[in-house]
């Protein structure tokens, strides 16, 4: 039995994780789960957003399942995701796109996956300001996050059947740092020559993604431009609502949904569950729950393909009603 922390999180995390829950119990998978509260609403209660009994439970089971948490206004509250990312080392953010048959997107047949380093690049928190006029920040890029970034990218890629990872830099301009980043990425690729390897500037690989998005597999990228693209990405295959995430590190891994918490629409059983589920499915694969992963992705296609999808997707399900119909579609 693997035990799971569970962050229910700020508005619609409610709805979205109790949905992700039920449709992972159906699944038959066997887990039980730990909760553990995280965000403003943690921060009203208890004064800060995230306690380390938090950390502690996250780092004791090894996974993660949350959902968005909102960052209290006002001096001295760390968002929630960067305390967790930090403390945790969880180097990576893992987005695989995929478009739905059913499910209004720009692109059909999309299957690619953004893999962006995590705890590095323009992302420190540097930043001097110089004069009025003047402000700088730091981007540092080192070997050995360059390194493991692009090995987790081809090991994904071996994982997964995949056949291309590209490297997305801006080399020709960040000579030294998008440099190192590059040549990092070139020599760990000859350790997997049963994957193909190629580079792309940043600005090429937007146009690159909006017209030909069927040219890459799997991108890994610097913080900054991992970000972007990722944005970028979900917006081919149906927007944020139905695209899955997961920061994952050495010894931890927390799933989550991409969006935010909604606050307009908290309580009103209007919120889209699928990317607390899909990133739900993702994190059973992780845990070598394929199956059940796969049962859980198939069950979301299928309603897509029937047309039963919630309010903002077009459709007239609640998120009740949809994760009824996806627990329907695994019996
Ligand atoms: P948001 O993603 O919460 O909402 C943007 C718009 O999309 C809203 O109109 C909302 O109703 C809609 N929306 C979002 N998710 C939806 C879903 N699953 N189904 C249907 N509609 C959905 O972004 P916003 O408003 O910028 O942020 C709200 C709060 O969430 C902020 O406090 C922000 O810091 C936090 N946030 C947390 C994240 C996380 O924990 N990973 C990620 C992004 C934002």
């Amino acid at each position: 039995m693997q035990t799971i922390t569970l962050i229910y999180g700020d508005g619609i995390g409610k709805e979205v994780i109790a949905s992700a829950k039920a449709i992972v119990e159906a699944s038959g998978a066997q887990v039980d789960w730990e909760v553990q509260e995280a965000g403003a609403e943690a921060a009203e209660k208890y004064g800060k957003p995230i306690d380390d009994a938090v950390l502690e439970s996250i780092s004791r089971n090894g996974v993660a399942l949350k959902g968005p948490t909102a960052t209290p206004i006002g001096k001295g509250f760390r968002s929630v995701n960067v305390e967790i990312r930090k403390r945790l080392d969880l180097y990576v953010n893992l987005r695989p796109l995929r478009s739905f048959e059913g499910v209004k997107s720009l692109y059909q047949n999309i299957d690619l996956t953004i893999v962006r380093e995590n705890t590095e690049g323009l992302y420190i928190g540097i930043e001097k300001q110089v004069d009025e006029g003047r402000a700088e920040a730091t981007k540092v890029i080192t070997k050995k996050a360059s390194d493991r970034i692009v090995k987790y990218a081809f090991d994904y890629a071996r994982n997964m059947g995949k056949k291309k990872v590209t490297a997305i830099h801006k080399a020709n301009i960040m000579k030294l740092t998008d440099g190192l980043f590059l040549n990092c990425a070139k020599e760990i690729a000859q350790g997997y020559p049963d994957i193909a390897f190629n580079d792309k500037i940043i600005d090429a690989a937007c146009m690159d993604l909006a017209l030909n998005p069927y040219s890459y597999d799997v991108m890994v990228a610097p913080n900054l431009y991992g970000d972007i693209i990722s944005d970028l990405g979900s917006a081919l295959v149906g927007g944020l609502g139905v695209a899955p995430g997961a920061n994952i590190g050495e010894n931890a891994a927390v799933f989550e949904a991409v969006h935010g918490s909604a606050p307009d629409i908290a309580g009103k059983d209007l919120a889209n569950p699928t990317s607390a589920i899909l990133s739900a499915a993702m994190m059973l694969k992780h845990l070598g729950m394929k199956a059940e992963g796969q049962r859980v992705e198939d069950a979301v296609a299928a309603c897509f393909a029937a047309g039963k999808m919630t309010g903002e997707l077009g459709g007239t399900l609640g998120c009740k009603a949809f994760t009824d119909a996806v627990i329907a579609n695994m019996r």
